[in-house]
């Protein structure tokens, strides 16, 4: 496995990697939610290319980009066993050179949900993942559904920018008790752990009514709410039942949906979201 730096140093690497060429960005910190995307990745692909890079213009400025958990040793070591190719981990300095003033924005996909609640952050990902894949130049690149919001943003700009790449969205890993997989979980202390299994507890409520003919969004959106409202150490922060394309709020599901929420546990912002379809 080959680790670089540099956008030179990553040209001259990818320019040697069998095609066709998957890549796997990331913000480090791995766990099995990132590993299932690599896994993915190696299943379809000849190379696996993985990016890491906690990248400071998606976070807002009182956001968690100092305390943001890092270990690159660990990491290194975990994707050297997934057996991937090579990995890249710019620096902000070279990524974000001085003067820089170049962005993508995504318009409309990128104002509600995350984008609302994170003045900036969907212009953030949005740019650095332009700049991850002209860097990386992946046939394929994989997301997860975890963050959808995010996933979309990437697949609309894909489209609009004519990039020729294929997006991959995969599955949500979860703990065994529900909760989703991801780097920040590691800020919740133990009761707050216990209390956080409440997203997909609420989420839960709200699919299964769904599943028994609940098509009122509304009425799917205050499930969600009352059991996350049940809980003591969580506060809701929004709760959306959207179309999955567009991401506009629905009044009835008559087709495929995004149930989503996010959600404080103490000072924790965790995100969660099902699929209705
Ligand atoms: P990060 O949060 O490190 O996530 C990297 C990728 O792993 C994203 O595509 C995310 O959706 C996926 N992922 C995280 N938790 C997951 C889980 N439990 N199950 C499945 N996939 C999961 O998302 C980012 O980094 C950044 O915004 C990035 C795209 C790298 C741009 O900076």
């Amino acid at each position: 496995m080959k680790v670089v730096t540099t956008f030179a140093e990553l040209r001259q690497a990818r320019a040697a990697l069998p095609g066709p060429v998957g890549c796997v960005p990331t913000m480090g910190y791995l766990h099995e939610g990132h590993l299932s995307l690599v896994r993915r990745a190696r299943t379809e692909c000849a190379s696996v290319e993985v990016s890491i890079f906690v990248n400071p213009t998606q976070f807002g400025p009182n956001e968690d980009l100092d305390r943001y958990p890092r270990d690159l040793p660990r990491d290194l070591a975990m994707l050297e066993a997934e057996g991937v190719d090579l990995v890249w981990t710019p620096t902000a300095a070279e990524m974000y050179p001085p003067g820089f003033q170049t962005w993508v924005t995504v318009e409309k996909l990128s104002q509600g949900l995350e984008g609302g609640a994170r003045p900036g952050h969907f212009r953030g990902v949005a740019t650095v993942v332009t700049k991850l894949f002209h860097g990386m130049l992946p046939d394929r690149a994989y997301f997860g559904q975890k963050d959808a919001q995010q996933a979309a943003v990437i697949r609309r700009m894909t489209q609009d920018l004519n990039f020729p790449i294929e997006i991959i969205v995969c599955p949500t890993v979860r703990e065994p008790d529900g909760l989703a997989m991801s780097s920040r979980n590691v800020y919740l202390n133990p009761e707050e752990r216990q209390a956080a299994t409440v997203l997909f507890r609420a989420l839960n409520a709200a699919e299964q009514a769904y599943r028994k003919g609940e098509r009122r969004a509304e009425a799917l959106r205050r499930m969600a709410q009352e059991a996350i409202e049940a809980e003591p150490l969580a506060r809701l922060h929004y709760v959306s039942c959207a179309d999955y394309e567009t991401l506009e709020e629905l009044e009835k599901v008559e087709r495929k949906a995004l149930l989503s929420l996010a959600v404080y546990i103490g000072q924790t912002r965790l995100i969660d979201n099902v699929v209705l379809e």
